[in-house]
């Protein structure tokens, strides 16, 4: 199979293809993705994956040919009754705007379909313009905004809570 395409374009330019598959993120892919965050955020994604196994979440990675996670995202079936939430979506910095997001928005919403639910749904914070600009390109509509609040890390490592306003959004499957 081919996995990936250079086309060079001269000296100092290519365009590179790789083919990326989607799967679930395992525990110990946690370690290979302290790009999505800080040490609190990746306790909080091990956190989720424990709930996996009793299929409260499912947690998705878009794996790069040597099977490395470059965007991972998670879906709760708890929230929300008859629908699937999606959050923490986070692709590879240096990755972004090449459609990742797009990929794993779609494979999430294929899992909440495979479940028998017709419904998506997420939250993104109103200062957030790209992203819901991309929700909104894939679908999603806004139907309210919610006051929202969870622990962030500052670079010293200490821990404040962080408050913020979201518009809820969501999209029939
Ligand atoms: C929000 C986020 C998950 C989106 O992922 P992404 O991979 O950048 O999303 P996509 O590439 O699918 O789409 C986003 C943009 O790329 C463009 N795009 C999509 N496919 C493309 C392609 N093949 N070639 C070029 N551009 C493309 C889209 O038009 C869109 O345009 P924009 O850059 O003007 O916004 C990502 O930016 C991220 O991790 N952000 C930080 C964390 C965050 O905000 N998470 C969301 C919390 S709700």
């Amino acid at each position: 199979m081919l996995r990936s395409v250079i086309t060079e374009n001269d000296s100092t330019e290519a365009t590179v293809t790789l083919q990326c598959t989607v799967r679930d993120l395992l525990p110990h892919d946690v370690p290979a993705c302290t790009w999505s965050g800080s040490a609190t955020h990746l306790r909080h994604v091990e956190r989720e994956l424990v709930r996996v196994a009793s299929g409260a979440v499912d947690y998705l990675a878009v794996c790069t040919p040597v099977d490395l996670p470059v965007a991972i995202g998670g879906i709760d079936y708890q929230v929300s009754r008859g629908a699937g939430t999606l959050w923490q979506l986070a692709v590879l910095p240096a990755l972004r705007s090449c459609g990742l997001g797009t990929l794993l928005v779609r494979a999430a919403e294929q899992r909440i379909r495979d479940r028998g639910l017709r419904r998506a749904e997420l939250a993104v914070e109103e200062d957030n313009p790209r992203a819901r600009a991309l929700y909104e390109r894939l679908g999603y509509v806004a139907h309210g905004r919610e006051p929202q609040a969870w622990d962030e890390e500052g670079p010293d490592g200490s821990i404040r809570r962080h408050e913020t306003m979201c518009v809820l959004l969501r999209k029939s499957l």
